[in-house]
């Protein structure tokens, strides 16, 4: 694999982009202390201040439609599997670590690492630039709550922990690319899966999800084998490709569905 550290940089992916074009079918990491112009989905800013950990993988071309589908999904579960350890080796109690369908991770209910996937050409081929940005020891003190959808949250501020920034991307980096190679077979693809499931944000709430100018609002059931949100409407299961996921309303957990009680309606509905 190419690395390559900066101090600061515009934006990851955007090196990563270059890189990719002058090493076609290579796994390339591109990491930087800051970035002047990072940036996040849906073409919005992303703040990239000293303490968090600001990289780009370069997936070379996947034969595996199955695999390119989920791979946002697998980077959150990546990000997700390392914390959990980090932070049980640092002595912290477990917090709740979720995935929010698609692209976030979520630390107690905020957020503490999104995703930004861009795929792009390289040669012949495609490949596929996982851009991973985790707030480790930055913090967020004098920011405008309204400036964010979700209020954001490093890990330091949300454990107490410090972890080490070069170790998480690092390990992050390593599990991914596991993750990635493993999931070509549909078994451990499978497992994988149900993990993202099982740790998925908002299971059985009433959410809100936006596709371009469309709004629709039902219970989040779940995920299918693709990756694709499963979503009761009107009597009528959805399956979401891309879009955006509004917070929950009501957010407390009195409110939303059972596990158990989504798999009977899943049964009766699909
Ligand atoms: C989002 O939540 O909207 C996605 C944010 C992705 C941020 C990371 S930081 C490293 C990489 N370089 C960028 O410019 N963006 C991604």
């Amino acid at each position: 694999m190419i690395r390559v550290h900066y101090d600061s940089i515009d934006s990851t992916n955007t090196q990563a982009r270059q890189l990719s074009a002058e090493h076609p079918g290579e796994w390339i990491l591109v990491s930087s202390g800051t970035q002047t112009a990072g940036r996040g989905r849906f073409g919005r800013q992303w703040q990239s201040d000293t303490g968090g950990a600001w990289f780009t993988l370069v997936v070379p071309h996947q034969p595996d439609p199955e695999v390119q589908a989920i791979l946002p999904l697998l980077a959150g579960l990546s990000v997700r599997q390392v914390l959990a350890e980090q932070l049980t080796l640092a002595g912290k109690q477990k917090p709740e670590i979720q995935i929010k369908w698609p692209n976030d991770v979520l630390l107690d209910g905020k957020k503490v690492a999104g995703i930004l996937c861009e795929r792009i050409k390289t040669g012949k081929q495609s490949a596929v630039l996982v851009g991973i940005g985790i707030n480790i020891v930055n913090r967020f003190f004098n920011m405008d709550p309204a400036q964010f959808i979700l209020p954001p949250v490093s890990v330091l501020e949300a454990t107490g922990a410090k972890l080490q920034v070069g170790m998480v991307i690092q390990a992050v980096t390593e599990q991914l690319r596991l993750l990635i190679e493993s999931g070509a077979d549909a078994c451990p693809r499978a497992e994988m899966m149900n993990e993202i499931e099982y740790c998925l944000a908002w299971r059985g709430h009433t959410v809100e999800i936006v596709r371009g100018s469309e709004k629709l609002t039902g219970t989040l059931m779940g995920l299918n084998p693709s990756g694709g949100l499963l979503l009761e409407s009107g009597d009528q299961l959805h399956c979401i490709e891309a879009g955006e996921l509004g917070l929950p309303v009501p957010l407390d957990h009195e409110s939303a569905k059972t596990q158990a009680e989504l798999q009977v309606r899943l049964q009766q509905i699909s």
